[in-house]
């Protein structure tokens, strides 16, 4: 065969791809990565400083995957060297500790400094994140629920997985989707397919039960505004109510959403001639 037709064909089943590691220190970055990769677990926290460089090779279907891995420190302490590597990156890893409430909830302003040290031209479609749910081994210490960080993930079209570096649980099966949405975006042109996952409810919903549980009262509640009439309540209502049934909406936190959205409504009715 001509060797540039053969050369041509190895080009295209060989790809290189970047993909960094983000979360609050001591969630088990490292650990996660040194499992799939050495299949291994060192129990002793040994903190990253600044950042770790490694290469994987996958294959996903009929083509080798190059992955250089950029495993972020999580230490504030580490910024100034962690912000130099955010750029060019495909692929991230998002990971919080089910046991601390506060890693998961530093999940909003990881995704925040990323954008910011990515530039305001990057398009955020074109990487594949996966939210990595770790040290599920350590069932009594835990404090966030599956449908509270399935609905984060999903509902922005992130990957979900529950993973304990610890057992092995998830790791393979998390690295495998991930790595294959990546090569699915590259050959989509660098847009990130729809992330194949049971999320079997819309933004939407997941917005709706968002915005229900921050609400500050009933009328903000069911999104009328104070002195609303009896109408005004009513069709606010039931829009939602079809919104969110729970014979109709399985994204997490609906049945509650749905009971507090009758709840408001029997009350703000009482107080309306
Ligand atoms: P930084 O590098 O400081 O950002 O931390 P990191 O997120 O890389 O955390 P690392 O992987 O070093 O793990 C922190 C600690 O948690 C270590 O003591 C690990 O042994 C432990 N650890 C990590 N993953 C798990 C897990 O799934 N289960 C349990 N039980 N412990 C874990
Ligand atoms: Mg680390």
């Amino acid at each position: 065969m001509d060797s540039n037709v053969q050369k041509r064909r190895e080009n295209k089943k060989s790809l290189r791809v970047k993909v960094i590691s983000l979360g609050n220190a001591e969630v088990g970055k490292s650990c996660i990565i040194k499992r799939y990769c050495e299949k291994r677990f060192v129990p002793k926290y040994l903190a990253t400083i600044g950042i770790d460089y490694g290469v994987t090779k996958v294959q996903v279907r009929d083509r080798e995957i190059k992955v250089n891995i950029f495993d972020m420190a999580g230490h504030p302490f580490f910024y100034e060297v962690r912000n130099e590597f955010y750029k060019d990156s495909q692929g991230v890893v998002l990971v919080y500790d089910v046991g601390l409430r506060e890693s998961f909830d530093a999940l909003d302003s990881w995704l925040g400094e990323m954008k910011q040290e990515m530039g305001s031209m990057v398009n955020m479609e074109s990487i594949v994140f996966v939210v990595c749910a770790n040290k599920v081994d350590l069932v009594k210490r835990r404090v966030v629920d599956e449908g509270v960080g399935r609905l984060w993930a999903e509902s922005r079209g992130f990957h979900y997985f529950e993973t304990s570096a610890q057992s092995g649980e998830g790791i393979s099966e998390m690295f495998q989707a991930f790595f294959s949405s990546i090569t699915d975006m590259c050959e989509n042109g660098g847009k990130r397919p729809v992330a194949e996952v049971t999320v079997g409810f819309t933004k939407e919903q997941a917005d709706t039960i968002r915005r229900i549980r921050n609400s500050k009262d009933s009328w903000d509640m069911l999104g009328v505004k104070p002195g609303a009439t009896r109408e005004e309540v009513n069709k606010a209502y039931r829009k939602l109510a079809v919104l969110l049934h729970p014979d109709k909406c399985v994204a997490p936190g609906s049945e509650d959403a749905f009971k507090a959205v009758v709840n408001a409504r029997t009350s703000l009715l009482k107080n309306i001639k």
